[in-house]
């Protein structure tokens, strides 16, 4: 897909449209192929987009356990409904809960031409691999 200005878009790396991120702040996406794709989510904090992968350091599960539902209920953190644990959305540090002082783990984006997108030189598949296979645990 070529932006306005012959810029070209891989669409491979599109996330989501920032515009999307309007109502709730925030948007799960699935990135990559065969039986682990990068599943991860996007979450608007001020000015600045910031992904993560939507695995929690505590015991692994998604953040979202109610689908796409990413934030405590003032929108002011991330939280894990498993178990209650609260990130901020800057840093995606844990500030509360079993895995305080551990953090989600990051995806670079970035916005361009109104798409959020994987950052070049990121591969969804690297990301996934990279993962710690066993977490923290309950
Ligand atoms: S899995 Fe997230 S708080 Fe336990």
């Amino acid at each position: 897909m070529s932006a306005g200005g012959g810029e070209f878009i891989d669409l491979a790396r599109v996330i989501c449209r920032e515009s999307d991120l309007e109502v709730t702040g925030t948007r799960a996406f699935t990135l990559g192929r065969g039986d682990w794709p990068l599943k991860g989510f996007v979450v608007r904090s001020g000015a600045t987009v910031h992904a993560y992968v939507n695995r929690c350091p505590h015991a692994g599960h998604p953040l979202d356990l109610v689908p796409g539902r990413f934030l405590t209920a003032d929108g002011t953190l991330l939280l894990c409904a498993s178990h209650g644990a609260l990130f901020e959305k800057s840093t995606g540090l844990c500030l509360a809960g079993p895995c305080a002082g551990r953090s989600l783990t990051p995806v670079p984006v970035r916005v361009r031409s109104g798409l959020v997108m994987l950052e070049d030189g990121a591969e969804p598949e690297a990301l996934a691999a990279a993962l710690d296979p066993a977490p923290q645990g309950y």
